[in-house]
């Protein structure tokens, strides 16, 4: 029997591994549509002979995508961007990006197309990052009404830029910084919540939407089984990293500096055309974001709904953030326990 055919749109990203691995694993066979298949050659391996092609595309290239697409039984999106710079605006990518992949999905005849929203998504947001999640949702829904929609919350897992970005933080500055409106040592000053879930949960979720049709036409809201204050995240990152940094709390203002310059450096290296993700300062629309956290309403289903116990961070993170400790301190380990 042929086996049947996922394209995965951001296959080779932090999530989109994943569901490309599990997707194989699956027997699906897989194509990754990305702009630089280069960067997606290292999921090879993850099924066998054959199982697993590239092509070339861009979500905002309306031909790359139809031809993407192409004999397809599921679609799959999974590409977003953080920064609303230049053509790779929130617009361009979430919107209209949206809209390409799932036209080009409905003319194709897929059976299910899987779109990557997040939590948070909300017409009337503060923030561009939100607004732009709904209308490509609402774009999604009207192009193919049967889609599945996911609303992930911040999603950990080895490659994440969450816990990563601390764990960096970590092992150069003395102290780990977090944002707070409240006074910082005040139970309640912990900062913003988060219901950070994992990304292999998400990608199960992902695959089985794939392939049940009871979830087609549905909106998921996905988030661990924890949530988190900022306190609670650097506090785990101190522990893991075994840097024993001050911890502080600081107000949201201090944050805008680093927010204006990073944009304007940000618009720089767009106009050159570097990526300009390599920034550390978070944008003011990031800022909004922070600062709202990311916690389930609960009025949509989530990870029950495909029968999924949500993994604990505090049983994955250690095993990345050890790369940030001093090498001294796993040697120190490895000799603890001889
Ligand atoms: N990570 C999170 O915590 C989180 C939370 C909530 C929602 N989400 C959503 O989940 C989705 C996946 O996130 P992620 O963290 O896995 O993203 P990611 O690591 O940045 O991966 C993005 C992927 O999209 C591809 N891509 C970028 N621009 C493209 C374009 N124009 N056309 C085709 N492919 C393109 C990239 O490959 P190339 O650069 O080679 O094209 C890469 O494979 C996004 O929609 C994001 O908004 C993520």
């Amino acid at each position: 029997m042929t086996q049947k055919l996922a394209v995965v749109f951001g296959g080779s990203g932090f999530i989109g591994r994943y569901v490309v691995r599990q997707l194989a694993a699956a027997g699906w066979r897989v194509r990754i549509a990305v702009r630089d298949t280069r960067k997606a050659q290292f999921l090879k391996p993850a099924g066998d002979l054959g199982q697993i092609s590239f092509i070339p595309a861009s979500v905002t290239d309306p031909v790359s995508v139809a031809a993407a697409v192409h004999g397809a039984d599921a679609v799959i999106n999974l590409v977003g961007v953080l920064f609303d710079v230049g053509k790779r605006s929130f617009k361009a990518m979430h919107v209209t990006g949206a809209a390409n992949v799932a036209q080009a999905a409905m003319i194709a005849g897929a059976k299910t197309l899987i779109h990557m929203s997040a939590l948070g998504a909300d017409a009337k947001s503060e923030t561009a990052y939100a607004r732009s999640k709904a209308e490509g949702e609402a774009a999604v829904r009207s192009a193919f009404p049967n889609a599945t929609i996911f609303r992930p919350s911040v999603v950990f897992g080895p490659e994440d830029s969450f816990f990563n970005l601390y764990g960096l933080v970590a092992q150069v500055s003395p102290f780990l910084p977090f944002f707070t409106n409240a006074n910082p040592h005040a139970p309640e000053g912990g900062g913003s919540k988060f219901q950070l879930v994992y990304v292999g949960d998400v990608a199960t979720a992902i695959v089985q939407a794939v392939t049940d049709a009871r979830h087609a036409g549905k909106t998921y809201e996905l988030g661990g089984g924890r949530v988190y204050t900022m306190r609670d995240v650097v506090q785990i990152v101190n522990r893991e990293t075994m840097r024993n940094r001050k911890i502080i709390g600081l107000p949201y203002i201090f944050a805008l500096p680093g927010a204006y310059i990073g944009a304007a450096v940000r618009s720089l290296m767009a106009l050159v055309g570097l990526p300009v993700d390599l920034l550390m300062f978070p944008t003011t629309d990031q800022l909004k974001l922070l600062k709202a956290g990311s916690v389930l309403t609960g009025n949509l289903p989530g990870l029950e709904a495909f029968g999924i116990e949500p993994t604990v961070a505090e049983t994955v993170v250690p095993m990345y953030l050890k790369r940030f400790r001093a090498i001294q301190q796993n040697k120190k380990l490895r000799v603890a326990a001889r």
